[in-house]
């Protein structure tokens, strides 16, 4: 009996339910581990949005079948967070498109453009997802290595020509998750310019797009010029207004793009549950001051945990976005090898940079998201216990 198709046979189990799987069982073994692996916001959703969620709940009308591509309510929201933030116009009714979070729609949308035996480019190191999106919608995935001396960011003439001719879309994702690289306007103008003279979907990742400091504002890719022509842009309420477990996000640009993936999801989910859309409406359109107050938190974090790192040895440069730290693993040590030293001597869980990619070997990711002070006790231990 076959239980699973070779399909299924490529994917491995998501790294961070098996890496939880592992904290469970030492856990249970009496072991206090600090995780700061998986980028989860410890921090609470304002008590503003919470309250919305309630409202709208106790309302019997927002309680049958949502509305599939997204109530018009939170379509408009995001589009008026694009025009507020960075002076895009969207239509709402066809380049806004509600998502069951952005993972859902960036792994949706690779079937939704690629024929089995053809490529997505991907950025390597990279969020898991869209790898293994390639492989389950019978594609294949090219990865566009990136390292620190270019910045963190892919160079696309480095793409084989005959790679090129079976891509049909490229994932880039700035903030960027592991490495919080970022980018300036031009960079999103020559990948926009690259991607339609070779005929190929940009889908860039913003999941990190309001989680930002000393005044570093990322750039939307739709800023380039011509970018609605060969871009769409996810984006995500989880971080900036600490609402993972909620499942809410939205993708907009290339109306031709979210036409397919809006029937695409039509076909397969029926959409947010709809109390949840007119929150994560409230979120983008009420008062923001919540999301500098997060920021500050993660930034007197970052600065606690750099202070450490270089206390042994360990020299990163403070990002300009995101709450990951994606640091250098010391010399003589494989990116796992340090991951398991540092959770066999500290107890502490980092992520060992090569989950992310064969270009992340020789780096480690910490994640910030995690109660002050459990920080500093990580921090603590580290600065005592891993001997380099
Ligand atoms: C780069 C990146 N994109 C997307 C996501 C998924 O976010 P969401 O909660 O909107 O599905 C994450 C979550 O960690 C991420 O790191």
């Amino acid at each position: 009996m076959r239980y699973q198709s070779a399909r299924m046979d490529q994917i491995p189990p998501y790294m961070f339910a098996e890496l939880g799987k592992k904290k469970a069982a030492m856990i249970k073994s009496g072991i206090d581990v600090i995780d700061l692996g998986i980028g989860d916001p410890d921090l609470p959703t304002p008590a503003h949005i919470v309250d919305k969620l309630v409202e709208e709940a106790r309302k019997p009308e927002n309680l049958r079948y949502p509305q599939f591509s997204g109530h018009p309510v939170f379509r408009k929201a995001v589009a008026e967070f694009y025009k507020r933030e960075y002076g895009i116009e969207l239509d709402p009714e066809t380049e806004v498109l509600a998502l069951i979070g952005s993972k859902e729609g960036l792994s949706h949308l690779v079937p939704v453009m690629i024929d089995p035996g053809e490529i997505v480019l991907v950025p390597d190191p990279c969020y898991p997802p869209y790898r293994m999106a390639a492989l389950l919608a019978g594609g294949k995935y090219h990865d566009m290595p990136m390292v620190k001396e270019n910045g963190f960011l892919p160079d696309f003439e480095e793409i084989p020509e005959n790679v090129l001719e079976k891509a049909r879309l490229m994932f880039l994702n700035y903030p960027g998750n592991p490495t919080a690289a970022v980018v300036d306007g031009p960079f999103f103008q020559n990948a926009v310019d690259f991607a339609k003279d070779k005929g190929i979907i940009i889908a860039h990742d913003s999941a990190y797009n309001k989680v930002a400091f000393s005044g570093y504002k990322p750039p939307s890719i739709l800023e380039a010029r011509g970018a609605k022509d060969v871009a769409v842009e996810f984006g995500s309420l989880s971080k900036t207004y600490c609402m993972t477990g909620w499942r809410i996000g939205y993708v907009v640009g290339n109306r031709d793009v979210i036409k397919a993936l809006a029937v695409f999801k039509s076909n397969t989910d029926t959409g947010v549950f709809t109390p949840i859309q007119l929150a994560g409406a409230h979120a983008i359109l009420s008062d923001q001051t919540c999301v500098d107050t997060h920021n500050d938190i993660y930034f007197a974090r970052m600065k606690g945990m750099i202070e450490a790192l270089q206390e042994i040895g360990i020299e990163v440069e403070p990002p300009k976005a995101s709450f990951f730290i994606w640091a250098p693993v010391p010399a003589g040590y494989s990116s796992t090898g340090f991951a398991e030293a540092v959770l066999e001597q500290a107890g502490v869980i980092v992520t060992p940079g090569s989950a992310f990619g064969p270009s992340g070997e020789g780096y480690f990711r910490i994640s910030l998201s995690v109660p002050n002070a459990r920080l500093d006790e990580a921090i603590g231990r580290i600065k005592r216990k891993i001997k380099i």
